[in-house]
């Protein structure tokens, strides 16, 4: 499959939603640096405001665009609205999400429904209303999924189906838009040191995951490379990806290893 380079980005024009904060924020800020004007979308005005304020100090063009991805019309207006105001999108990275560190018992239905809205119907709908812009020239998809999209992980198993959801929708779109010129790069993070898991729930965070958290702009670094070098898929940190090969080839013993990270009884 042809493997699109993102080597001129200077001038391009990128959306990120969740671009308020975390990964998104910090995705942005290697964007601009990259010479490419920003189009910023997520929910809270001010602190979009703030974020478009770092990043224009240091003379990048950028736009807010305050929705929330669950509200269709919302969002949809809000990506026509980005694109009229920069006369054009080439990239769209899908960052925005959220998650909770509790067993499935603990979630009420609310819970379970907004992370399903946020993270698989607002992904979905960000790429959607996207595509009609990114298919004038061809452009680039960067698709935030995570290591537990790739792996089940006990204490997140909503999370996890949400994750699996944007997984399988990014594989299939690496396919389905690559003869249109759209590059699809799916993004597994491991745990990642932003504000995604409340102050709350943090003592919830399995130990082995915490001892291998990444800052955010080491994922905004690794996504731009990716993207430099035409890849469809990375794993952050890589050593994380050994699981998906132990999960493959051996999944009882993957079992096992995860029930005693978790500290349950091996089945
Ligand atoms: N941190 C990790 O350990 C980790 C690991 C793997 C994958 N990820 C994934 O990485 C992505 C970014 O997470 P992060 O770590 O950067 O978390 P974060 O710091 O909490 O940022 C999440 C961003 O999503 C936005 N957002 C949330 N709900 C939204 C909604 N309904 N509509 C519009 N924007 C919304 C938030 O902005 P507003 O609150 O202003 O709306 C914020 O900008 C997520 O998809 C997450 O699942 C994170």
């Amino acid at each position: 499959m042809s493997r699109r380079r993102l080597d001129h980005a200077s001038g391009r024009v990128a959306l990120v939603t969740g671009g308020s904060g975390g990964i998104g924020e910090a995705l942005a800020t290697e964007l601009t640096r990259r010479g490419m004007a920003l189009a910023l979308l997520a929910r809270r005005a001010a602190a979009l405001d703030a974020s478009a304020t770092r990043l224009r100090a240091t003379g990048a063009l950028v736009t807010t665009h305050s929705c929330d991805v669950r509200d269709t019309a919302q969002l949809a207006a809000a990506v026509d609205a980005a694109a009229a105001a920069h006369g054009r999108l080439d990239l769209v990275a899908a960052c925005a999400g959220i998650g909770r560190h509790v067993m499935f018992a603990e979630h009420d239905s609310a819970s379970i429904d907004a992370i399903l809205a946020t993270n698989v119907t607002g992904h979905l709908h960000t790429l959607r209303c996207a595509l009609p812009h990114l298919r004038r020239d061809g452009g680039w998809i960067v698709s935030v999924s995570s290591v537990a999209g790739r792996l089940g992980q006990p204490g997140e198993a909503v999370y996890s189906a949400s994750k699996f959801a944007v997984t399988g929708l990014s594989e299939a779109l690496t396919i389905e838009l690559a003869p249109q010129g759209i590059h699809v790069l799916t993004v597994h993070p491991g745990f990642v040191r932003t504000g995604f898991v409340p102050e709350e729930d943090r003592w919830r965070v399995p130990e082995s995951a915490r001892r291998t958290a990444v800052e955010p702009e080491a994922v905004a670094r690794a996504i731009v490379r990716a993207l430099e070098r035409g890849r469809h898929e990375i794993t952050i940190p890589r050593l994380a990806a050994g699981g998906y090969v132990v999960r493959t080839l051996a999944p009882g013993l993957f079992r096992r290893i995860l029930t005693r990270m978790r500290g349950g009884t091996p089945t």
